[in-house]
């Protein structure tokens, strides 16, 4: 019987796990350096906690979760992000009595039914942050520059920032009803799940995918016209900070995002050498979020960056993978011995050694110390053992040297 991996899911292995681990030790490094702590929340929450937050009339939502009923028959759904489960833990937990700003970063799989292609998975690995607790534009302009210096450590000098404001419960009411106006008399042309959010919610058919529906809003209201004088000035304070710092952005009048929860701020980075999946980060404010969970009134902010279409504007920057430092050839029992000796001593102290296969030719030996990519053959033989002298190679440039027997674990261990 032959087993393969889900639809839409896949396996992460050398030499690209190197680049994960890569991505990983950076945004640790730079997240942390703007104060973003570890949390890890669970990968799986009551279904409501997404139904709520991400909007009952989100793709998301409405066709993408991996719903099921548990065994007590409680509805029970895989995240399919990741900021939901952290407002739930955030009200759960109390964290709002912490002193504000409260900011959390968190890593790990998300899961949407999507129609699989390049960069669009249905378990996809997020790197996101989350901060809690300030109002102001300091901390939106903050999180884009961290994104900014985040991709700058990784190579990735030339993506595109993209900001909008898309204003808050005051304002937004004024832009849905223009909305509304414009579609009405254009029902008849657009699919019938837009046809449905016109009612519902028209802001989401501003992200429909529809050819049909995206020709058809080529002329509709822009949200920005709409602004309070508040998310206005918020806005406003944004682009002159992002300046002062010096990140580079545009703004699209026309990104709303997909998701309900959002208020003023939103944002995405994109590629263009990603294809019709172009999004590599994303995210934004949603000062609400907290209140709808029973929390007290907390402004929010945050993003999520996706792993694998980073990882693939990565691949051609990919550091060499780890290889080992040392592989010792034996011919002979006592020398297969004494090279497990050594390996394990060395091991011990962190130090990535290989041995050759007892009874195998010296030659296939090498020849696997160089398929492995090992920085150094040390040879060991009834000669060497007999002499306590030993031979080494250096692979890449041939170099080749005799260590004493006694001194070689501190040999290879140097650096
Ligand atoms: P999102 O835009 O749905 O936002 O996803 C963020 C990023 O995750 C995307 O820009 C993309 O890189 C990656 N991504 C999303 N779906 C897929 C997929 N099917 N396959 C591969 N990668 C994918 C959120 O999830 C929000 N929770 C972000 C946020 C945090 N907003 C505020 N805080």
């Amino acid at each position: 019987m032959k087993y393969s991996a889900v639809k839409g899911v896949q396996d992460v292995f050398p030499p690209d796990v190197y680049l994960w681990q890569r991505v990983e030790a950076v945004a640790a490094q730079v997240y942390g350096a703007f104060g973003f702590q570890e949390m890890r929340p669970p990968i799986m929450e009551f279904t409501d906690v997404f139904v709520r937050s991400i909007g009952e009339t989100s793709d998301i939502v409405e066709k993408e979760m991996y719903t099921f009923d548990d065994k007590g028959g409680r509805s029970i759904t895989l995240r399919p992000e990741g900021t939901a489960p952290i407002v739930r833990s955030y009200v759960q937990n109390h964290l709002y009595n912490r002193p504000a700003p409260q900011k959390f970063r968190y890593g790990g799989p998300m899961f949407r039914y999507e129609r699989p292609q390049r960069g669009r998975l249905r378990q996809f690995y997020q790197l996101g942050a989350e901060a809690f607790g300030d109002a102001g534009p300091e901390i939106d302009a903050e999180v884009i520059s961290m994104l900014r210096h985040f991709f700058g450590r990784l190579g990735l000098g030339s993506l595109s920032f993209e900001i909008n404001s898309i204003g808050d419960s005051r304002c937004r009411p004024a832009y849905k009803d223009a909305l509304k106006g414009f579609f009405a008399g254009k029902a008849g042309s657009l699919c019938p799940d837009c046809v449905r959010r016109l009612e519902v919610n028209p802001l989401r058919i501003l992200d429909c995918k529809v050819p049909g529906c995206i020709e058809l809003r080529k002329d509709a209201p822009v949200v920005g016209d709409y602004l309070c004088v508040e998310c206005r000035e918020h806005f406003a304070k944004l682009k002159g900070l992002l300046d002062l710092i010096e990140v580079p952005y545009v703004v699209n009048p026309s990104m709303v995002r997909g998701l309900d929860y959002y208020t003023r701020t939103t944002f995405e980075v994109t590629s263009r050498a990603l294809g019709a999946q172009n999004a590599v980060a994303a995210g934004g404010r949603y000062d609400g979020l907290v209140r709808e969970f029973g929390g007290p009134d907390t402004p929010a902010i945050g993003f999520a960056l996706g792993m694998e279409r980073l990882v693939e504007l990565l691949r051609e920057k990919a550091p060499p993978a780890p290889a080992p430092r040392v592989f010792i050839a034996n011919l002979g029992s006592d020398a297969v011995r004494r090279a497990q000796v050594i390996a394990d001593r060395l091991r011990a102290d962190g130090v990535w050694a290989e041995t050759g296969a007892p009874g195998s030719s010296l030659r296939g030996q090498v020849k696997r110390a160089d398929k492995l990519g090992a920085e150094y053959v040390l040879f060991l033989g009834e000669e060497e053992l007999g002499s306590g002298r030993a031979g080494w190679k250096r692979l890449a440039d041939g170099a080749e040297g005799q260590v004493a027997l006694s001194e070689v674990e501190d040999f290879f261990r140097g650096g």
